[in-house]
């Protein structure tokens, strides 16, 4: 190119810039409008609140005066129901401000998703890391439980102080996304990188010598429960997706309903099998603690393996009861899941306005 050419280049680069420009400024001009957009959501959002929590407490009032509920009350009660779910779906889609787990990790960087397709990929994501950490943890443990070499050990029980750690960070911004994930699955996971880290340190003595062919078959056990686990939960996102996409008509609530039963009787007893050898642990290392070589370590991990497994039964028979005789309040969740889990723009509010099959043995 010569100078001429150069300066002929050069001019018609100003009129792109000129677009680029135009084009920054309208992005920039839509930025503003999606904040207040935001910002005004949330208003509505506390109002229909505040208005609810109104209703709900003249509706218990009139209850406890002995007022009898007629099919008005009944109806309104379910419509309350129908929307205490719709909410806690749109608070999703707005932006949050991080717990302080997060804050003190990531400092105050936005974690919030708001694209319906991006929510899905994460949750999709997060099972999948969680399916190929178990194939390793799996590996590692059988290894380990025919070849005597510390290092290995050591490894296997790095990499699960890692795990744990890394779905703490995950499931926090999960919740964070309007995740429903209960408090003690979050909690299981914090007390089990502290489990890891406290075997991490566990001198090499002879009650880690009796224990350790005892946790490795744990390990080992746990790994498969996790594929059987996976198998379950990314059925049921799956599902919960195309239940949301208007144009599926392959799924119904029915239909996943019979599903979701189907697979946890079948994930249910290996849950169960796995909280019973949790138990057998703590009484093992509870035994082992009157162990002269007994360090510190011993009737520590004996106490936080009683505290996983109470937790555990505890937490799982009442997400069972609650499964069981809470349909109606599951049925209306899953509406709302399944809407944030699509990309349809519709609300499933109007996707399943016209069954009136539906609404009626609702
Ligand atoms: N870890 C992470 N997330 C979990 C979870 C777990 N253990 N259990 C449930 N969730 C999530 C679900 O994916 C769902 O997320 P979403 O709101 O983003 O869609 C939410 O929590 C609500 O789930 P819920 O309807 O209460 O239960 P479910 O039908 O999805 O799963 C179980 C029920 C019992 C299968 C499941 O809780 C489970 O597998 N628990 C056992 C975990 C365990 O004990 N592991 C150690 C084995 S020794």
């Amino acid at each position: 190119m010569d100078v001429e050419e150069c300066l002929k280049e050069w001019d018609d680069l100003v009129t792109d810039y000129k677009r680029l420009e135009s084009i920054n400024k309208d992005y920039a001009a839509k930025l503003e409008e999606v904040g207040e957009l935001q910002a005004s959501c949330m208003k509505e959002l506390n109002h229909q609140r505040y208005r609810m929590n109104v209703i709900t407490g003249a509706l218990k009032r009139l209850e406890k005066k002995g007022v009898t509920k007629d099919e008005r009350v009944a109806n309104l009660e379910k419509e309350v129901m129908k929307r205490k779910a719709m909410l806690h779906e749109i608070e999703a889609t707005l932006p949050k401000q991080n717990s302080m787990y997060l804050r003190i990790i990531l400092g105050n960087v936005n974690v919030s998703i708001l694209n319906k397709n991006d929510k899905f990929k994460y949750k999709d994501e997060y099972e999948k890391f969680k399916l190929i950490l178990s194939v390793i943890a799996f590996v590692l443990a059988v290894l380990n439980l025919y070849i005597d070499f510390r290092p290995l050990q050591l490894i296997l029980i790095f990499l699960l102080v890692w795990y744990y750690c890394t779905l703490t960070i995950r499931e926090s911004i999960l919740k964070v996304n309007g995740s429903r994930i209960k408090g003690w699955w979050r909690l299981h996971h914090f007390i089990s990188t502290a489990v890891a880290g406290v075997l991490l340190i566990w001198p090499q003595n002879e009650p880690w010598n009796e224990f350790r062919h005892t946790f490795l078959c744990f390990i080992a056990y746990i790994s498969v429960v996790q594929y059987m686990q996976f198998r379950y939960q990314s059925g049921v996102l799956y599902r919960l997706k195309a239940l949301g996409a208007r144009h599926n008509m392959d799924i119904t609530i029915e239909g996943f309903h019979s599903w979701m039963w189907r697979g946890l009787s079948y994930l249910l007893p290996f849950l169960f099998g796995g909280y019973v050898f949790q138990l057998y642990i703590a009484y093992t290392l509870y035994q082992l603690s009157y162990h002269p070589e007994a360090t510190w370590q011993v009737p520590n991990l004996a106490v936080m393996f009683l505290v996983l497994h109470s937790g555990n039964m505890y937490t799982i028979l009442r997400t069972m009861r609650k499964k069981t005789t809470g349909s109606l309040k599951l049925r209306y969740k899953l509406r709302a899941i399944a809407y944030r889990l699509s990309n349809e723009l519709t609300t499933l509010e109007q996707k399943w306005r016209p069954n009136k099959t539906e609404s009626k043995t609702d």
